[in-house]
């Protein structure tokens, strides 16, 4: 039986859960979503320069992992791709109505205040409490070249600053405190050595 926890080791591998999900679909494009600790997760995306084919496809397998794996919301980075976009659909029981895909998203103003517990597909088996600006209003460009302003509060200002932070190589537990943030890795690293034991032949070196 594979675990949620043995997928974790397997990085790279699609889901087979994913795969299964969708058989027969054509043009749909499931990707892997990279976990913490992964280095992709830590590093600064790149603004896209042209708005072409290439960005169009990135939006939308982001789309199709984002609902494959029923979130809310996707950077690019979760998927590899150090380039700033972002997808996000705080909708899930009616798809596509609320969908946003959005090429270098900036914030211009943010106010207020509100606390959120935030999750992440990118941090399994996690939520924590996060505080952030209640309000934003967001800039970026749509794969239309339009360039477009977004009001959002609540929860949508929430998922905006989520997946941005994303684009900054932040994730929702750097915004925790550092004992929370400990706990939760003590909790991981605890995981990955169950998985090793549960294993071992498939350790490299294993005899
Ligand atoms: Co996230």
């Amino acid at each position: 039986m594979p675990t949620a926890r043995r997928r974790y080791r397997d990085k790279r591998a699609p889901s087979l859960a994913l795969r299964r999900r969708f058989p027969l679909i054509s043009g749909v494009s499931v990707l892997s979503i990279h976990r913490y600790p992964s280095r992709v997760l830590t590093q600064h995306a790149a603004e896209i320069t042209q708005i072409n084919a290439r960005a169009a496809k990135l939006l939308n397998d982001m789309v199709d992992t984002m609902y494959a794996s029923n979130g809310i919301g996707l950077a690019a980075p979760q998927i590899g791709s150090l380039l700033r976009a972002i997808v996000i659909d705080t909708d899930s029981e009616s798809r596509g109505k609320q969908l946003i895909k959005i090429i270098n998203p900036e914030i211009l103003e943010s106010s207020g205040s509100v606390v959120w517990e935030e999750g992440c597909l990118s941090v399994v088996n996690y939520t924590a409490d996060v505080t952030r600006a209640r309000h934003v209003l967001m800039r970026g460009w749509t794969i239309e070249h339009k360039e477009v302003q977004i009001e959002a509060s609540d929860l949508l200002a929430v998922c905006i600053q989520h997946e941005i932070d994303h684009l900054d190589g932040r994730l929702f537990i750097d915004r925790i405190s550092a004992l929370k943030r400990s706990l939760y890795r003590k909790r991981l690293n605890k995981q990955v050595r169950q998985d090793e034991d549960d294993a071992p032949a498939k350790r490299p070196g294993a005899l």
